[in-house]
């Protein structure tokens, strides 16, 4: 794949820091525009205090000059404020820690972390493990939209499901016949979504998420959901049917999938289309020409044989129950063998909302990716150039 992306950084450590190598040169870049998105990471009814010292801003240290891309390695520094409260515990050289986590939390990466790496105190895994590295997605997926956004591509997400609260709006239900009233359509659920600090942009369904984690809450429990993610304007073309590691439905699978929590993916219907006959999931073909093909419906999500068919992209994820609770689940010391409540770090009730920002920016790496691929890179001239459908 033509984009090399590699991220680093410990929760409490100095900084989060993400290299993007394979960007074209001559891409202008918004910084405003990529502090937005830190911002709507940050957003979300029932997240935990963390968020309230972080105010994420995005400092560039190569790739970059008079605000214009290089061509050469882009590198992200995102500062963790909240380093000062950790200056001993998370020092890089000398330092200690008096008050080690032995206890691992059922679902997290702790227990897990420490068998493979041999570790004895558990933040040694966890700080890594801690979504606060979803930061420095969100900063690449803001760059790479600004570079998505030159050919026409838009991506935006909402929330529909927190726990056993869930909206009936959904991607997959607006009527696709018409191409224009659809994006129009897709646009809007994004819009009143944008309004909403569960993610929901259904008044009704909103106020009844914020009871489900209100209720989790006070009874010292958390809560996953359900998100959906669309990307506008995809061309036609992008991915291939060629060879399983080229298919676009796969690489954005893999993009979703690496968020942490989430459990599982579903591209178009997903698995309702397990249950219905072909003559109701296939998507009628009503005219071939590019660049809009026109489609009686988009129950295939955008894609067909691992390629983009030139339809909106329709992408759900779901994520589990957010793992550190108030109210522990059993656990045991990994040192005394002593069973015990697990660990419990400063936390979000429910990351839903947050995650489907992380959703997007994941949605625009993959895809950014298929494009470059598909036109070359190197230059957004050449790039521009080489899309000639
Ligand atoms: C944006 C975001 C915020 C999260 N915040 C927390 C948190 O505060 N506490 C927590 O225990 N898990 C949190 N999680 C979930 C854990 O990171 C996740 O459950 C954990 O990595 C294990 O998931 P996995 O088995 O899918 O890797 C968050 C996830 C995301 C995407």
């Amino acid at each position: 794949m033509p984009l090399r992306i590699l991220t680093a950084g410990e929760s409490h450590g100095p900084a989060l820091t993400a290299i993007i190598e394979g960007l074209p040169a001559g891409l202008h870049l918004d910084r405003e525009a990529m502090d937005h998105q830190l911002a709507r990471r940050q957003r979300g009814y029932g997240r935990g205090g963390r968020m309230q010292i972080e105010s994420d801003r995005t400092e560039i240290t190569s790739g970059l000059r008079f605000g214009v891309t290089l061509g050469s390695p882009l590198t992200l520094t995102i500062a963790n404020r909240d380093r000062e409260n950790w200056r001993e515990r998370m020092a890089v050289w000398e330092g200690s820690d008096d008050d080690p986590v032995r206890v691992p939390r059922p679902g997290h990466a702790d227990l897990a972390g420490a068998l493979k790496y041999g570790h004895r105190d558990l933040r040694s895994v966890l700080e890594r493990a801690s979504a606060r590295e979803t930061a420095t997605r969100v900063a690449v997926g803001a760059v790479l939209r600004q570079l998505l956004a030159e050919f026409g591509i838009w991506i935006g997400g909402h929330v529909i499901r927190t726990g056993m609260a869930a909206t009936g709006d959904s991607f997959r239900t607006l009527p696709a016949d018409n191409r224009k009233q659809y994006e129009t359509l897709i646009r809007d659920l994004c819009g009143r979504a944008a309004e909403s600090d569960v993610g929901c942009g259904d008044p009704e369904t909103a106020e009844m998420m914020k009871k489900e984690i209100d209720n989790a809450m006070a009874a010292g429990d958390s809560l996953g959901g359900v998100f959906e993610t669309a990307a506008l304007g995809v061309p036609a073309g992008l991915g291939s049917n060629g060879m399983w590691d080229r298919r676009l439905d796969a690489a954005i699978g893999a993009a979703m999938m690496s968020i942490p929590g989430i459990k599982a993916v579903e591209i178009g219907l997903g698995t309702e289309a397990a249950s219905l006959p072909g003559s109701r999931v296939h998507d009628p073909i009503l005219s071939a020409a590019p660049p809009f093909p026109g489609r009686g419906s988009n129950n295939a999500g955008g894609i067909e044989g691992g390629i983009s068919n030139g339809q909106p992209l329709i992408v759900r994820a779901a994520m589990k129950p957010i793992p550190t609770l108030t109210g522990p689940l059993p656990s045991v010391n990994i040192e005394t063998g002593e069973k015990t409540g697990a660990h419990r770090e400063r936390s979000d009730v429910c990351a839903v909302p947050a995650a489907e920002v992380v959703g997007e920016a994941m949605l625009a790496i993959a895809l950014a990716d298929a494009l470059i691929e598909r036109t070359g890179g190197d230059s957004l001239d050449r790039m521009k150039r080489g899309l000639d459908i």
